[in-house]
């Protein structure tokens, strides 16, 4: 395992140009498999979920040309089962995308349970009562979700818990299918809404994805298509919170405002200057951070991906803060590793109550999942003195270039493997 070791206390300056969203590219790649023509996908972030997923595209025969760094072709006319059981899905939440894909084109799947970060209990009841909603006989059984369909038509599904995954995979399945699909009380996550234009670039026919309601047509087949992936909101959102927990004066470039609107309310209310371009926003950090209160929400409310990172910059603003965790039962787990740092934090249930210290203090610590790991880094820069941070191979999960991007930013960070 890899660490970074960190000497904070710098105020970080400049431009930083934002990747492709990684959680939009995750359903998009398993969506391509809808078709048996070539897909080109541009814009997708060089991280390791999307290398792991693009590996086991390629396991089921699927053909994946890397046209550059960020570009894939993929044809999945060769595919040759609809078994995914590679070990390596154990290591990302997004495997789960392939049930509704297969099940989707080939009216069949057995995929290997999914892992990803431990954030809390991550069922997915809603992904298989989307799925046996849509006339599948959808199951776990062992260690593999399990689901075949004689056809697929089109239903109603109301999803009792907003959630990304279930959306999504709902999405995946539905849009072949006979009939109208409604889905009731979706995600409206900007990725969300990516994957849903994907799908309609090949053909499918999705309207009302951003809203409460996603009705589907299911249509006979999909086609080819050329797409690029819009820019990764919490990639953007973790940049802005470390102009505001550095005092600096950071640009975020390649990215659509719009989904960046409850980020820009947290950071003006906490005392920061916030300036909005066509497609950059610009984050000149306070000497002093105000205190707070924030509850995470499904979009357009406060990510929960940016809970931790926006909870540390808490740590150091004056006065006390209150932080609600709404979506994940377990995502607090960073605290213990904060609180090394000299933070003053209480965990009651799901919710934060943060006193504010003048300064953090380095310390050794170990990323505990992607987010919390960005969060400990942020709070390093910050910093007095050196800290290290152990199992950082969880932020390379989702931050294409992390360590270069920080440094030209000024950070003095390196890693040590
Ligand atoms: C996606 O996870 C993201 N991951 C997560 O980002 C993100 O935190 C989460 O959405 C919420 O925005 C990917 O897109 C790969 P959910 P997902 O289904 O789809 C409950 C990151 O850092 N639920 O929206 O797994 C669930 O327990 C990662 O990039 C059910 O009850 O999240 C949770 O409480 C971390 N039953 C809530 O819904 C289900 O069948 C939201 O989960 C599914 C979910």
């Amino acid at each position: 395992m890899s660490s970074y070791i960190i000497n904070g206390n710098k105020k970080l300056n400049g431009e930083v140009k934002i990747s492709g969203a990684k959680n939009a590219a995750l359903g998009i790649l398993a969506a391509a498999l809808l078709t048996d023509e070539d897909v080109t996908i541009e814009n997708i972030p060089d991280v390791r979920d999307i290398n792991i997923m693009l590996e086991v595209i390629m396991g089921l025969g699927v053909s994946v040309s890397r046209v550059d760094r960020n570009t894939v072709i993929i044809n999945s006319k060769n595919m040759k089962t609809t078994v995914v059981d590679d070990m390596k899905l154990r290591n990302i939440r997004a495997g789960y995308y392939f049930v509704g894909a297969l099940l989707g084109k080939c009216k069949s799947a057995k995929v290997r349970l999914p892992g990803g970060c431990d954030i809390g209990a991550r069922p997915i009841d809603l992904h298989l009562k989307g799925f046996n909603s849509l006339k599948a006989n959808a199951y776990i059984e062992d260690d593999f979700i399990i689901t075949q369909a004689d056809e697929l038509i089109g239903s109603n599904i109301y999803l009792d818990v907003v959630s990304v995954g279930a959306t999504i995979n709902i999405m995946l399945a539905a849009c072949l299918s006979q009939g109208i699909t409604t889905i009731e009380n979706v995600a409206k996550e900007p990725h969300v809404v990516d994957v849903a234009n994907f799908l309609n670039s090949m053909g499918a026919n999705i309207k009302g994805a951003g809203t409460d309601i996603i009705k589907i047509k299911g249509v006979k087949s999909l086609h080819s298509t050329n797409y690029s992936i819009i820019p990764d909101q919490i990639e953007a959102g973790t940049y802005m919170i470390l102009s505001a927990i550095t005092a600096g004066d950071i640009t975020v470039k390649n990215v659509i405002p719009k989904h960046l609107e409850s980020i820009i309310a947290k950071l003006l209310d906490m005392g920061n200057n916030v300036i909005v371009y066509d497609e950059a926003v610009r984050v000149i950090g306070n000497e002093k951070q105000f205190a707070t209160s924030i509850k995470t929400m499904p979009y357009p409310g406060f990510p929960t991906d940016l809970q931790p990172q926006i909870s540390c910059t808490l740590s150091i603003a004056k006065g006390d803060s209150v932080i609600v965790e709404s979506i994940f039962d377990n995502r607090f787990k960073y605290v213990n590793e904060i609180k090394k740092m000299g933070a003053v934090i209480e965990i009651n249930s799901n919710t934060l109550n943060i006193v504010g210290v003048e300064k953090l203090n380095g310390s050794n610590m170990t990323a505990t999942d992607l987010r919390a790991g960005a969060a400990l880094v942020l709070s390093a820069l910050s910093a007095k003195g050196t800290s290290k941070i152990a199992n950082i191979e969880y932020i390379e999960r989702g931050y294409e270039d992390f360590e270069n991007k920080l440094k030209e930013l000024g950070a003095d960070i390196k890693k040590e493997e």
